[in-house]
């Protein structure tokens, strides 16, 4: 036995059974117990995974927003996952932060899916390799990574209740694929559970948890539940060691008895105790000498290098997906510009739900050109995109109790004293885990003055489930309690009903806005959380207008660059997307557009694939994804040709979405969604069906041009040892740039059902103008095996492909496995 393991074992066997089972739930929504009598401390776990949010949900308290994991996928770099990884460990240092919830490996199986943006890939060769590197540099600086959500939770709808039918080949060679070289290779300290349940049994019992997840992969750590997805004793029994969020959960005491009456095994908690206090080591929360170590010291200073890295990360992962050449501009010679779309000033930098950080700023589209272009540069809407009620001005608003900027905030007790005060900078407002008595209080008001920089009716409301009366200026707007949108009370509060009044501000009057929210009554998850958002709707009754200005503006410039996307209520956690389309009536603003100035190019804002039936249209299509804080600095870069669009599809672009192989999300009349494609998804499923996307995965173009030549290395390899390969791959254009070198094997004559062709490596390739360079790409035997009650090496040849996109295949190489 080694001496960690001696040491845990010594721990752990201090403990009372009171205590170790204190210590399988939770302290609070986000920390775990913490037990003086072993010197450990508690553990402080946060969201994750393109960003570390800390303890608080507060816009006072920032965070680092960088791209979203679609960004990162596109990169497929490995040396940017690790960047990525690091980054993100050094957020987690200055936020007191042990463990952090992400990466998000579920697959891309269905474009539908909601929290597709958070997920890296459609293939799980390529999601598992960044995961790896994600995992193995977070975890190089201290901080626990913790891959989620284990496993095949690749859709939302029903997500706590739902069964997925899944064949024992496809969960391996596909789902568990990522967890598997996250946890053997990565070695992750920790992962997530889903909500879920995997062929009738939900995860946070299921035998996955052991097999092949301890069995096969020796995981020493911590399974962590998701938020509430425990929910029986029973699940005690299973290889689920922590459950999340506490402190009421479904072990506690009842576990305790359940110990005593020998209904389970005190050893089954020892071993759950073993890998946490093993974790606790890990991240240092427990001393060496007895002594309990201090909570680490927290700050608010964000390093400039983690700015800049979320800059390049930006340009790094984006696509672009058409350049008739108009890319990259002289910004300098571009003369007028028509900036047009919603996103371009409200931009989305990152997808909705749990993954939400606060950052201090972000850059938009529009600041960003605007600093660039000045005077020749036009702004206009052109579409509504973004739905709901966007939070007021933070320069505009004015405590009217400290005199100070921003807003009062009470909570009150039945008696309408108040209890706890917080002086919040902004109107969105945010309450789960906080310090404010959000459970005790019964009620709650909000005051703020808000001076309007120019006159005119605007559509004053609010967003939230609970009782809202809302006055502006001594007149009661609203008194009245909103239906929720959805029975998932996650989805409800992430996801809230809205409704908005016209008001008539006077430039420079300050509006005084005063509300009170009843909290009376709450229960369960609703009880430990609020959110309230209070602010303007976009008014959508002069939408013809909007699209007539932007054409005058384009009509007026010498180029036009729209910039579409989507809405929180179109990509975010909780729910499914009901279809590809970009919202509103941005079609028909990009057509108008081009109608008006073909110097027109789209930059996309979504975290997913969308529907662009104008593609062939434009002079060029640049990808973003939710660009993280930095969008707008490096889409300045990237129009430049400061930067090169470094990402190739990770995920195929359909052209319709009838056209789609895998689509379903949605469960049957028994809450099931069965993955009847089986093995085929993503680019296997399209290469299956014969029909033709927009896209293909792994393409995308840079500002140079490559020629792949040549192909040598081994032709033969065994179960045991893989494949060396070595590419010749040639800069054929005139800047310096990155390619992306993918290999995808095919098996001709086989008795197995297989993909027409799967990915099988990668490399990053840099190469000056006219250099050619060598890309050495290992090759591991397992990626040729195939799942059928253990790995089988079907023996015999494979040819494989090389080449720029699963369509793009020059080279082909034959290989012998023997
Ligand atoms: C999400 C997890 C997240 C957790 C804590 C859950 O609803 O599914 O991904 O880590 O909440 O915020």
């Amino acid at each position: 036995m080694s001496n960690l393991a001696a040491r845990v074992d010594e721990l752990t066997a201090k403990l009372t059974l009171e205590e170790k089972v204190a210590l399988l739930t939770g302290r609070d929504f986000w920390n775990t117990v913490p037990l003086e009598s072993i010197g450990l401390r508690n553990l402080l776990l946060s969201d994750g995974p393109s960003g570390v949010r800390g303890e608080f949900w507060d816009e006072r308290d920032n965070s680092l927003n960088l791209p979203s994991a679609t960004a990162l996928g596109s990169s497929w770099s490995l040396e940017l996952a690790a960047e990525y990884g690091r980054t993100l460990a050094r957020e987690a240092a200055r936020k007191g932060v042990d463990v952090v919830l992400g990466p998000t490996i579920n697959l891309h199986r269905s474009p539908l899916g909601g929290r597709h943006f958070e997920c890296l890939s459609e293939d799980a060769m390529l999601t598992g390799a960044l995961a790896t590197s994600y995992t193995k540099a977070m975890q190089s600086l201290g901080k626990g990574a913790c891959p989620k959500h284990y496993v095949a939770n690749d859709f939302e709808t029903n997500r706590y209740t739902v069964n997925v039918k899944v064949d024992e080949r496809t969960l391996r060679e596909l789902y568990l694929r990522p967890f598997e070289d996250a946890v053997v290779d990565g070695g992750a300290w920790t992962i997530m559970s889903s909500y879920n349940s995997i062929n009738g049994t939900t995860a946070t019992e299921h035998d996955l948890l052991q097999n092949p997840l301890r069995s096969d992969w020796n995981f020493d750590g911590v399974v962590i539940s998701d938020w509430t997805a425990v929910r029986t004793l029973e699940s005690a029994k299973a290889e689920q060691d922590l459950v999340m969020p506490g402190p009421i959960g479904p072990w506690g005491e009842a576990l305790v008895a359940a110990v005593r009456s020998g209904e389970i095994d005190e050893a089954t908690i020892d071993r759950k105790i073993a890998r946490i206090i093993l974790l606790a080591v890990r991240v240092g929360a427990i001393g060496a000498d007895g002594q309990t170590p201090a909570q680490p010291p927290r700050h608010n200073n964000i390093a400039a290098e983690g700015r800049a890295f979320a800059r390049r990360a930006a340009s790094e992962g984006a696509v672009l997906l058409e350049n008739d050449g108009v890319l990259p501009l002289n910004l300098s010679k571009v003369g007028k510009v028509a900036l047009i779309g919603d996103n371009a000033k409200n931009a989305r930098t990152q997808g909705g739900g749990s993954a939400t950080t606060m950052p201090e700023f972000v850059v938009t589209p529009l600041d960003a050109l605007k600093a660039e272009l000045g005077d020749n540069l036009s702004y206009s809407v052109g579409a509504v995109v973004q739905k709901g009620i966007a939070e007021l001005p933070k320069d505009q608003l004015v405590n009217p109790v400290t005199g100070g900027a921003g807003v009062q905030v009470e909570f009150l007790d039945i008696d309408g004293n108040v209890i706890y005060t917080e002086e919040r900078r902004g109107t969105n407002l945010m309450w789960l885990g906080s310090e404010a008595p959000v459970e005790i209080a019964q009620g709650m008001r909000m005051r703020t003055n808000f001076t309007p920089t120019e006159s005119g009716s605007r559509l004053l409301g609010f967003s939230n489930v609970l009782p809202v009366k809302l006055e502006c200026d001594g007149v009661t707007l609203f008194d009245e309690k909103l239906p929720p949108t959805s029975e998932d009370p996650f989805t409800a509060m992430m996801d809230p009903p809205f409704a908005s009044k016209a008001v008539d501000l006077v430039a420079g009057k300050p509006a005084v806005i005063d509300i009170h929210v009843d909290l009376r009554g709450r229960e369960g998850l609703s009880a430990s959380a609020v959110m309230f958002i209070f602010g303007f709707e976009t008014d959508k009754s002069n939408e013809q207008r909007l699209i007539d200005e932007a054409v005058e503006a384009a009509k007026a410039a010498e180029l036009a660059i729209v910039v579409v996307g989507t809405n929180a209520q179109v990509e975010s956690e909780g729910f499914d997307r009901k279809d590809l389309k970009l919202p509103g009536r941005q079609d028909e603003l990009v057509e108008a557009v081009v109608a008006a100035n073909p110097n027109t190019i789209v930059i996309v804002n979504s975290g997913s694939p969308v529907l662009m039936p104008w593609n062939k249209k434009v002079k060029a299509i640049l990808v973003t994804y939710f660009g993280g804080e930095q969008m707008g600095n490096a889409l300045v870069d990237l129009l430049s040709g400061a930067t090169e669009p470094g990402g190739r599809l990770p995920t195929t672009w359909a052209a319709s979405q009838a056209s789609l192989p895998v689509e379903n999300c949605t469960p049957d009349s028994n809450n099931e969604v069965t993955y009847e494609e089986g093995i085929h998804i993503g680019y296997r499923a399209w290469l299956k069906s014969g029909a033709k996307p927009a896209y293909d995965f792994g393409y995308g173009l840079g500002y140079t041009t490559w020629a792949i030549t040549a192909v040598t290395g081994d032709n033969k390899f065994s179960e045991t040892e893989g494949l060396n390969l070595r590419v010749e791959v040639k800069n054929t254009g005139e800047r310096a740039g990155k390619h992306i070198v993918q290999v995808y094997a095919e098996r001709k004559a086989t008795r197995i059902d297989r993909p027409v062709r799967w990915l099988v490596g990668f490399a990053e390739v840099h190469a000056a103008a006219g250099e050619t360079k060598h890309a050495e790409i290992s090759i591991r035997s397992r990626e040729f095996a195939n799942w059928d009650k253990g790995w089988n090496y079907e023996q015999g040849e494979f040819t494989l492909h090389v080449g720029s996109n699963v369509n793009d295949l020059p080279v082909s190489f034959n290989v012998e496995l023997s």
